[in-house]
């Protein structure tokens, strides 16, 4: 009977009959799993910041883990619905993940899936850490009880490396420290301002505001509208503070560790260490000028029309090597049934009639089209953060089942395969997928063709748009098999994109996890030198985030049990 089975035996349920060997992290259940007392001592190191996890919509659930569930509270699970679908809410939780994809919808308030409320997907334990000194107790204590590890800042990790199941997790969003200064004396030429951030502050570094900037953001490159006059945010990072896999706090900056600050700087989330803090350039004020533009394709059925369209969406397209060359930024999407959305253009210190002249071109081309396309007033703002109120939409699947995928461009293959690249697009939409886009090149403002400031993949220097699409894998109680099945689709559907961009790349926090070879598609020439800091600083896999360097090493079994590669 399911609701006599104690807490903490469940896992060890699901998973009976499955070798036990040190060469695997303990799962709940194991006899290597702590005992109550150690975790007691464990409570006592992170200054009784350790919680047993509660599932944010276990409220709803009269029974939870199989007891009678004390908590459940009619008025809370209203609130848990509500925000079941919202980010700023889903980033306050404990372990929860902007797509319950990862948290294999546990405890799901709107009760679709119909399963009990247990802790048979999601972490165990959760230090909610309030100091690097909390974070140093849950690295030492995971690693000497050989536990899975999970570092959980917002949750906005579309690949799940911010999930798993059995994992002690560390949650670094209450990391809320800011403290700014106007002429930075550490160690580099930069003597402008800075901001040392604490690890779980939120600001707009990319388009979205609830994004935290020194966890996944910055670890992955992290692109922005400001990136084609600055750079990626990782070329803004002066130094960071991370506590490492033997448990000790120290700085990764261009005079101490320093291999680890490279690798810190685009080199992959959650497998180096813990970031405690990272102290990141500002820069003065610059007015922008901002537009939309929209191709409605609704209600439209005619072929000879929507063939219409996909020329205009090639023309487009096709531009981006001109927008992104002029410091532009555009964030545009893909809807099925809906058409194009440019939402907005972003020209960072450019005047109107300066945004003009790079866009006069592109009106030309699309008015040979014959296709109606509308376009807002073009204006100027007096600065990003205007403009970003009075603009910004964006295509945001919170709270699905969404898996994602996507390509970073290499200019050379949307100058020599554009209208490939464009069938691509098209059959993606024919499969029902919504496709959002960032127009930018990093490598404008800060060139680094030798990988030399930063490790992110040599293609962020020449790209003109880093695409994803967002999967809806349909379902929301997927079978083990099921999600499987889920997998592969969406890498299949990848393919022809693949193929028609030879030489692009894929972007590490916005592409497929399950991308293949992905050494090679999120790092390239980089992937190797990645790899040796990781094993310096890392020997024995006490970190451990599916598809960043290392990885490898480890086999996560039936998206359970993580083991020793053989
Ligand atoms: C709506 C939305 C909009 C986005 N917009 C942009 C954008 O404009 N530009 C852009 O570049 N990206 C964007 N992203 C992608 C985003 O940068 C990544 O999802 C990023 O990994 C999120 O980092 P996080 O720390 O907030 O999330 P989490 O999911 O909490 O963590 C992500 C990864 O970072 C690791 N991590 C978190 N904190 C730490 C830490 N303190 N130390 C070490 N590892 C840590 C986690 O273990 C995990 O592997 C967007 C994502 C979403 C969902
Ligand atoms: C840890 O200690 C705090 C403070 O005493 C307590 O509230 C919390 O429940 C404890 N956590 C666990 C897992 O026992
Ligand atoms: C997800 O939940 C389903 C039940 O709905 C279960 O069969 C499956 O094993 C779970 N998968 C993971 C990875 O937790
Ligand atoms: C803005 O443009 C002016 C010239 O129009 C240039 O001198 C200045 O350096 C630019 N600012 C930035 C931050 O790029
Ligand atoms: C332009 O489009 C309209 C419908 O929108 C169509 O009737 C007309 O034939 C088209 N003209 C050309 C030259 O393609
Ligand atoms: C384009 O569509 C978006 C979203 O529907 C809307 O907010 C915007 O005003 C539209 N722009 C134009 C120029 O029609
Ligand atoms: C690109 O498109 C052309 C013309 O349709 C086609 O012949 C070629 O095979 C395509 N290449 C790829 C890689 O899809």
């Amino acid at each position: 009977m399911r609701n006599l089975v104690a807490v903490g035996i469940l896992g060890g349920l699901a998973l009976a009959g499955s070798k036990q060997t040190s060469s695997c992290k303990c799962l709940p259940g194991d006899s290597c799993w702590p005992s109550a007392s150690q975790w007691q001592k464990l409570n006592t190191s992170a200054n009784g910041n350790l919680l047993a996890v509660r599932p944010a919509g276990s409220v709803c659930y009269q029974t939870f883990n199989g007891q009678p569930n004390p908590q459940y509270n009619a008025d809370a699970c209203a609130t848990a619905k509500n925000g079941w679908t919202v980010s700023n809410w889903i980033v306050e939780q404990q372990i929860e993940t902007i797509s319950h994809f990862w948290t294999n919808y546990t405890c799901d308030p709107t009760m679709g899936c119909n399963k009990p409320c247990d802790l048979s997907s999601v972490p165990q334990m959760v230090i909610m850490a309030k100091s690097a000194s909390d974070i140093q107790a849950g690295v030492k204590f995971a690693r000497d009880n050989n536990l899975r590890l999970v570092i959980r800042n917002t949750g906005h990790c579309y690949l799940g490396r911010s999930a798993g199941y059995g994992a002690l997790a560390i949650n670094t969003h209450s990391l809320q420290s800011m403290d700014f200064t106007s002429s930075y004396k550490g160690p580099g030429s930069w003597s402008g301002g800075a901001v040392k951030l604490g690890a779980g502050v939120d600001v707009v570094g990319g388009e979205c505001p609830s994004v935290g900037i020194a966890g996944g953001y910055i670890q992955g490159g992290g692109h922005s509208p400001l990136s084609g006059l600055y750079g990626m945010g990782s070329d803004n990072a002066l130094s960071f503070e991370i506590v490492l896999a033997t448990g000790e706090l120290v700085t990764a900056n261009a005079y101490s560790n320093s291999d680890l600050f490279w690798a810190l700087k685009g080199g992959g989330m959650g497998t180096y260490g813990v970031v405690t803090s990272v102290t990141v350039k500002t820069h003065p004020r610059v007015f922008v000028t901002g537009m939309s533009l929209n191709i409605s394709i609704l209600g439209v059925t005619d072929p000879a029309a929507i063939d219409r369209y996909w020329s205009a969406v090639n023309v487009f397209h096709n531009y981006a090597p001109k927008l992104a060359a002029s410091g532009m930024y555009v964030w545009y999407g893909l809807v099925p049934f809906v058409g194009l959305i440019v939402q907005p253009f972003v020209a960072p210190n450019m005047t109107v009639a300066q945004f003009e002249a790079v866009v006069a071109p592109l009106r030309a081309q699309l008015n040979a089209l014959n296709v109606t396309y509308a376009t807002g007033t073009p204006t100027q703002f007096d600065s990003f953060y205007d403009l970003y109120m009075s603009m910004f939409s964006f295509i945001d699947d919170v709270g699905g089942d969404t898996l994602l995928g996507g390509r970073l461009f290499k200019t050379s293959d949307i100058e020599q395969h554009g209208a490939n690249i464009t069938a691509a697009y098209r059959g993606l939409i024919n499969a029902g997928v919504i496709i959002g886009g960032h127009i930018v090149n990093p490598g404008r403002a800060v060139p680094d063709p030798d990988s030399e400031i930063s490790s992110v993949h040599p293609v962020w220097r020449d790209t003109p748009d880093n695409m994803l699409w967002l999967y809806d894998t349909g379902a929301t109680c997927l079978t083990p098999a099921g999600r499987q099945a889920a997998f592969g689709t969406n890498t299949q559907l990848g393919n022809p994109m693949r193929a028609a961009s030879p030489d692009s790349a894929v972007y590490v926090n916005e592409g497929d996890v399950n991308e293949p070879n992905w050494q090679d598609a999120f790092w390239g020439s980089n992937y190797p030198a990645l790899y040796k800091i990781k094993t310096k600083y890392d020997p024995n896999g006490v970190f451990w985030a599916q598809s960043t360097p290392g990885s490898e090493r480890w086999t996560l079994k039936d998206e359970r049990r993580l083991c020793k590669a053989t």
